[in-house]
């Protein structure tokens, strides 16, 4: 009869509906990079970028699933399909622009130079000479292919920022070039360790972004909408405070 063809038709639409609502966007994030992602002593993926882009989605209705995935290859896997997102203290450049769509910014950081307290260096500039570690691929290693080129042998690069800064502390090489949150974190952890940070003028803004698949327009409005919610509503700047202080 009419009626249960209706029902049917009904029954398949209230499937479809609840398939749709269940999608779970998958985010990739290099979780070697605290305050803004790390993993647990669970293995949970944390952090700064976690807390922004969870409570962004919750307010645009979507839910997302982050996965520990390393930072080499880690925007292939938009292209890929592998994952949905990635929010990873992605600095938004011109060049990756034209790869992969980014949000609006969420964070804004700067490039922070880390030596160990007693060395002679004393800017930028004086790294030429030096061996100087970075993570590949980072806005840390362009900035330093700026002053000692892009193929130069004293450019030491490191899978993971962490790694990079530990060789540092065991004297592999003479500073380390990365985003400042970082660097001022791990220093904070290592108190003992006797290293100071150092600033230069040439150094620009960056602002972080989440990325998401080139042309994926939707996804997109959905993770603004949401951050604009939160920077509206006094979120974000909690979220802020609880990583960053005041
Ligand atoms: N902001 C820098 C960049 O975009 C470094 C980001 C590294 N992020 C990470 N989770 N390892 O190049």
């Amino acid at each position: 009869s009419m009626n249960r063809l209706f029902a049917a038709v009904l029954g398949l639409a209230l499937v479809a509906g609840a398939q749709a609502a269940e999608k779970v966007y998958q985010v990739a994030s290099d979780a070697a990079y605290a305050p803004f992602e790390w993993q647990d002593k669970n293995q949970k993926v944390v952090g700064f970028d976690i807390d922004v882009l969870s409570a962004a989605a919750a307010k645009a209705g979507i839910k997302v699933q982050f996965h520990n995935t390393p930072w080499e290859g880690i925007f292939a896997t938009l292209a890929t399909g592998d994952r949905d997102i990635v929010a990873s203290a992605v600095t938004i450049t011109p060049e990756r622009k034209q790869t992969m769509d980014f949000s609006d910014p969420y964070f804004e950081a700067k490039q922070l130079i880390a030596v160990t307290a007693n060395s002679p260096i004393k800017r930028f500039a004086d790294l030429k000479g030096k061996k100087v570690g970075v993570q590949t691929g980072t806005t840390g290693d362009e900035v330093v292919q700026k002053l000692l080129g892009k193929t130069s042998p004293n450019i030491k690069r490191f899978e993971s920022t962490p790694l990079a800064l530990q060789e540092l502390l065991s004297g592999g090489v003479d500073a380390v070039v990365a985003d400042n949150g970082v660097v001022v974190n791990f220093l904070a952890n290592n108190k003992n360790a006797k290293l100071k940070t150092l600033d230069d003028p040439s150094f620009a803004k960056e602002h972080y972004g989440f990325a998401v698949k080139k042309g994926n327009k939707d996804l997109l409005a959905k993770i603004n909408k949401g951050l604009a919610t939160i920077k509206a509503d006094g979120t974000y700047d909690k979220i802020y405070r609880k990583y960053f202080g005041n």
